[in-house]
């Protein structure tokens, strides 16, 4: 293992019920709530967060409409309101993308320029507004962890970026919150949630068992309930299970000791939405197998483990690459049992823009970790995505 230091320091509230810890958690402050396209006003989330927050008698400020992949000019909208309200606390009630937005406008309201500069790291992020958040979507890990990922749909980037001053001060997580995500979206979320899983297990640190089998137990259960939830979205207990996979799988405990994994597949992907606006699950079901099987071939030792460990695989009378291939193989009919997307065509996506997309993939250096990528090798995992 590497030396690591674990520090997550965003308290969790998780189970039904939770959001009676809010008014607490904001007490008298000016609070700006962001949300999205309006989910939350049909499903009940909404009056909830209000009458929290009436109760513990904070002044409250709204900012709806954040997309999917949320984007800059809202982001913009948000960081506004916060400078000219003196607001003191921002609270997400959402996805990824509300969450991702909210972590946006908390840097952008600290700092006199563009928020831009922050996100492309031209200038370092020195303070950021508190956030909380209230969770309705299992997929990202946003919750938990110190990242945002915003699209710039003037220069058509989509961009990821991390600070430790923008972990939620609090997240709270009501399965029941989830039971209105449609079932394409909770697809997305299981898919999501199980790349997070498998980038991290696609390290090179030697000596790893706890989290390698943290990880595959992770997987196991993901693929264990995820058709069982598809058949019964109200389930709390299947919503619950799910709800807990999304944010260990993306909350840092799964680098721990590590190199950190190999997030290529996330590269290409948020070079592909930058440019087609797709779902991030969406794209990663038709990505990750095609990466899979592109790095296989030079070194097949963990997806012959993945495919051992986690589809139970036999290797009897298998080269070490044909049971790799089959791990694959399974992974790919899993998400396709669940009728996840596995090609780019599905999104009407050719091949007119792929040199673009490998432009925007490597907008920052250095793609891939178990194997680093160069243009060929992704234009390769892309032909094989069409
Ligand atoms: O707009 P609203 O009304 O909120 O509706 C959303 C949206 O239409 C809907 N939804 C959310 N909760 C619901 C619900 N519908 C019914 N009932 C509910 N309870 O679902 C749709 C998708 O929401 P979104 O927030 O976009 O999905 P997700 O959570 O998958 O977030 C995706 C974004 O997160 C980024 C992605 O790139 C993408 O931009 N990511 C962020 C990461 C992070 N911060 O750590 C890591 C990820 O890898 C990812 O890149
Ligand atoms: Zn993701």
């Amino acid at each position: 293992m590497n030396i690591f230091l674990q520090h997550n320091p965003t308290k969790l509230y998780f189970g039904q019920g939770q959001i009676s810890q809010l008014s607490t958690e904001i007490g008298t402050k000016k609070v700006l709530v962001v949300y999205g396209g309006g989910s939350i006003k049909q499903n009940g989330v909404y009056e909830d967060v209000m009458e929290e927050l009436k109760k513990a008698q904070a002044t409250i400020f709204e900012l709806p409409g954040v997309e999917q992949n949320p984007r800059l000019t809202t982001v913009h909208r948000g960081v506004d309101i916060c400078k000219s309200q003196e607001i003191d606390i921002l609270l997400a009630v959402g996805g990824g993308s509300v969450i991702d937005c909210t972590k946006a406008i908390a840097i952008g309201a600290k700092y006199d320029g563009d928020v831009w500069d922050l996100i492309t790291r031209k200038v370092p992020i020195e303070s950021a507004l508190p956030i909380g958040t209230v969770l309705t979507l299992a997929a990202t890990g946003s919750e938990m962890n110190p990242i945002s990922v915003i699209s710039n749909w003037e220069t058509k980037d989509k961009l990821g970026w991390g600070s430790p001053l923008v972990f939620p001060r609090f997240s709270i997580s009501d399965p029941t919150y989830t039971f209105s995500v449609s079932r394409k979206q909770t697809v997305y979320g299981i898919v999501d949630s199980m790349s997070h899983a498998l980038e991290h297990y696609f390290h090179r640190t030697k000596n790893t068992p706890m989290i390698d089998g943290f990880i595959e137990s992770l997987l196991r259960t993901a693929i264990e309930t995820g058709p069982k939830l598809l058949k019964d979205l109200t389930s709390y207990d299947h919503r619950e299970t799910m709800m807990y996979i999304s944010t260990t799988a993306f909350n840092e405990t799964l680098s721990n000791g590590t190199d950190g994994g190999d997030w290529a597949t996330h590269r290409i992907e948020h070079a592909i939405s930058a440019v087609y606006d797709i779902p991030h699950g969406g794209g990663l079901s038709i990505l990750f197998p095609n990466w899979l099987e592109h790095v296989l071939e030079d070194d097949p030792s963990r997806a012959k483990m993945l495919a051992m460990n986690v589809f139970g695989i036999s290797s009897e009378g298998k080269s070490d690459l044909e049971v790799a291939r089959d791990g694959a193989k399974a992974l790919r009919s899993f998400w396709d049992s669940l009728e996840a997307p596995n090609r780019l065509s599905h999104y009407d996506i050719d091949d007119t823009d792929i040199e673009l997309i490998i432009d925007k993939t490597f907008i920052k250096p250095g793609v891939g970790v178990y194997k680093e990528l160069d243009r060929e090798s992704v234009k390769d995992i892309l032909i094989r995505s069409l």
